[in-house]
């Protein structure tokens, strides 16, 4: 039994030495409304880098997976570019809204303040709702906080081509940290404004405890940011600088399995650095599916150290 013990455990050291959380997150992209055709190119971008921030991206437009089991696998839903009051049946709701108050993290990107519109809890976690939006065209954005993960590798004074939108209340009621605004004076915004949504204009925030938890829960983080528009912005690496440093910040609210052992929501399954691809199989809307492969070979390892207690205690 020693000698057969002996290579195994030091493989199983290797290996655990190794290891680091996965993440994963539901990538929702269900559209209602307004269709972005940049979605495809969006998730293609999320799913290309996933793996550089120990990250696995399921994406879906399936309502259904807004269930309590399937929703307890993830460490963040992220909504992109959703649009659509309905596009969460009740059932899809009630088990979101307990997703979130038991630590689930939240990210919203683009028209995914366009979605969910009378539902209270959902516009809370995410900070403010879209109003309208003026032409497509070229603004610069302003970073106003350079110390958080999502504007680390921004230029102060930013170029972008996105849609500038206007929000119905300020994020900042609600207890967000804006990180990014836009300087008005660099674009044309021909509508009417009939809601405050303050100052300076709110462009990207966070939440250290998302607002859509309830009294008594365990608020997770929340991140939005409205750029994104464009399949060309999904292209551009400053841009995935942003959102990526957003996402990364919102799983580091450790109230998931991927930083939190008695959380209870979250993937819980931890790889090899440098492995995810191969040992992860759920590229898949299922959702279901786990990576059990290091959990089982961990397995005889565990019972051959355990054996060689008892033998040792035995002898003694
Ligand atoms: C954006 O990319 C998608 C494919 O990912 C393509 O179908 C669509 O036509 C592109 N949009 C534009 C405006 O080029
Ligand atoms: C807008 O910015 C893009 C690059 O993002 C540039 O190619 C284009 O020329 C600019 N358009 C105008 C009108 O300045
Ligand atoms: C905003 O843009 C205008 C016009 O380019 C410029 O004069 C002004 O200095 C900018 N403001 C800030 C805060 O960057
Ligand atoms: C989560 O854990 C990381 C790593 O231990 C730590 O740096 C970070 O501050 C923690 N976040 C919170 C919200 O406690
Ligand atoms: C870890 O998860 C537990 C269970 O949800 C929670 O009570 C605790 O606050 C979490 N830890 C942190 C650092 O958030």
């Amino acid at each position: 039994m020693w000698p057969k013990c002996i290579p195994l455990i030091l493989l199983a050291s290797a290996h655990l030495s190794l290891a680091a959380s996965l993440a994963k997150i539901l990538v929702y992209t269900r559209t209602l409304n307004f269709r972005h055709d940049s979605i495809p190119t969006a998730v293609e971008a999320l799913k290309a880098r996933s793996s550089s921030i120990d990250v696995e991206i399921d994406n879906t437009e399936d309502q259904n997976m807004f269930n309590d089991e399937t929703l307890s696998a993830y460490d963040a839903v992220l909504f992109l570019s959703t649009t659509g009051d309905g596009m969460l049946d009740d059932a899809g709701k009630t088990a979101f809204q307990k997703y979130l108050n038991l630590g689930g993290n939240f990210i919203g990107i683009h028209a995914a303040s366009d979605t969910l519109n009378t539902t209270a809890f959902y516009g809370q976690e995410l900070g403010a709702y879209f109003d309208y939006h003026p032409e497509l065209q070229n603004a610069t954005i302003l970073v106003l906080d350079d110390s958080h993960p999502s504007t680390q590798k921004l230029p102060t004074e930013w170029p972008v081509q996105d849609e500038m939108y206007n929000f119905k209340s300020d994020p900042r009621d609600v207890g967000a940290v804006v990180v990014l605004t836009v300087n008005e004076s660099t674009y044309t915004d021909d509508g009417t404004r009939q809601y405050d949504q303050g100052s300076p204009h709110p462009i990207a925030w966070y939440q250290e405890h998302g607002a859509g938890v309830q009294s008594g829960g365990t608020a997770g983080r929340s991140f939005y940011t409205a750029l994104g528009h464009l399949n060309e912005t999904w292209q551009d690496d400053t841009f995935m600088s942003h959102v990526l440093g957003g996402i990364q910040w919102t799983l580091l609210a450790n109230t998931t399995k991927a930083f939190n052992d008695s959380a209870v929501v979250g993937n819980g399954v931890t790889v090899a650095a440098g492995n995810n691809s191969s040992t992860n199989s759920s590229q898949t809307s299922d959702g279901n599916e786990h990576d059990s492969a290091l959990t089982v070979s961990v397995w005889p390892v565990w019972y051959c150290a355990m054996s060689m207690v008892v033998v040792s205690l035995y002898f003694q």
